[in-house]
């Protein structure tokens, strides 16, 4: 059985639709006919211990009304959630134990204590041996490098640095799984990537298992192993990163600078995606012909001085995907 079971799990919300002015509201309060969002519409799947899943879709898709599910914060409407034996809403003290939970846009810090305080507190809202709270501050203040900043107050601290203390904060009683909720939206280039190894690492080594939505497609590229895509409350799409790129067929980019450009038929399957001076750019699938080949024919033409491959751009693939609606 894995170590998390979803199954046919829905999630509606009734929203109150008044169309403005002080009377409509106020009928509306008597008189609403309330309509039904379908935030989370009948989804199911299975995630094992161990691993590093994307959960991903558009603006409003239900991501984080699934997450909210998953870590006992809301009531499925219908449907079963089992997450290591336990239903999380039921048994939300439970499953407390056993998960961590990171909301980007939320703190579970005092905003004017220190971490180190707030780590503290925690320990003990966790019912942990100081001790064993001691050590894993210690472990974490050094693979998140938090030493520099972990005693001043949160409030002082820049937008990376809370987000590592956050991570520090949800990690503390060491939980099998780690829920992220776009854990780095709004961060640099620096502090994400600071980020990303530190839960490469957490995965690799302690085996925990994570599910991460992010609109970030680094993020999904260096993170995450299988991916799930949610739209309109469905699961569009859940496989293996590798599948997911193939499933537009193989497709790859050549970038060729020529010396002297001098015009020629393309192969078949190979269309010019866009030429800067000399320099082109071509997409191709791998599976109908083969890069050698591709540039074999280049060079039988022109003569180039500069060549590349690309895979094509995960954003892009995701992109499609939300496009089509198409379900594997
Ligand atoms: N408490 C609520 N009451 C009413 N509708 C809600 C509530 N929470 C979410 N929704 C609606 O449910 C749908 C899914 O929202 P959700 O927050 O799960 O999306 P999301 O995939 O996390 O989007 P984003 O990428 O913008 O964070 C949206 O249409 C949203 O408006
Ligand atoms: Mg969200």
């Amino acid at each position: 059985m894995p170590l998390i079971r979803v199954e046919n799990l829905k999630k509606e919300f009734r929203v109150h639709k008044t169309s403005g002015g002080m009377m409509n509201s106020v009928k509306g309060l008597f008189f609403s006919r309330g309509e039904v969002v379908n935030a989370v519409d009948d989804i199911s799947f299975g995630i094992e211990k161990g691993e590093f899943v994307g959960y991903l879709g558009p603006n409003g898709a239900g991501k984080s009304t699934s997450i909210k599910m998953l870590t006992g914060i809301l009531v499925p409407t219908s449907g079963d959630i089992v997450v290591g034996g336990i239903t999380p809403y039921r048994d939300r003290k439970l499953n407390s134990k056993n998960i961590g939970v990171v909301f980007g846009q939320r703190t579970q810090l005092w905003w004017d204590l220190p971490p180190i305080d707030s780590y503290k507190l925690l320990g003990k809202i966790y019912r942990r041996p100081s001790k064993e709270i001691q050590l894993k501050i210690e472990f974490l203040t050094e693979l998140l490098e938090l030493q520099e900043f972990i005693k001043s107050p949160v409030r002082k601290l820049s937008l990376g640095q809370k987000m590592r203390c956050e991570l520090a904060a949800a990690l503390l009683h060491s939980p099998e799984i780690l829920y992220l909720d776009e854990p780095t939206i709004g961060l640099d280039v620096v502090a994400k990537d600071s980020i990303r190894a530190f839960l490469t690492r957490l995965n690799e080594t302690e085996k925990t298992t994570i599910i991460l939505t992010t609109h970030d497609m680094g993020d999904v590229e260096k993170l995450c192993k299988r991916v799930i895509v949610i739209d309109s409350g469905k699961i569009i799409h859940d496989s293996s990163i590798e599948r997911l790129r193939n499933r537009f067929g193989n497709h790859r980019v050549l970038e060729v600078e020529y010396d002297e450009f001098s015009e020629f038929s393309l192969p078949e399957n190979v269309t010019t995606v866009k030429n800067i001076g000399n320099r082109f750019f071509y997409q191709f699938d791998s599976d109908k012909i083969k890069a050698p080949e591709l540039i074999k024919r280049i060079l039988e033409h022109n003569s180039i001085s500069d060549l590349s491959l690309v895979d094509v751009d995960i954003e892009e693939v995701i992109r499609k995907i939300y496009h089509e609606k198409r379900t594997v």
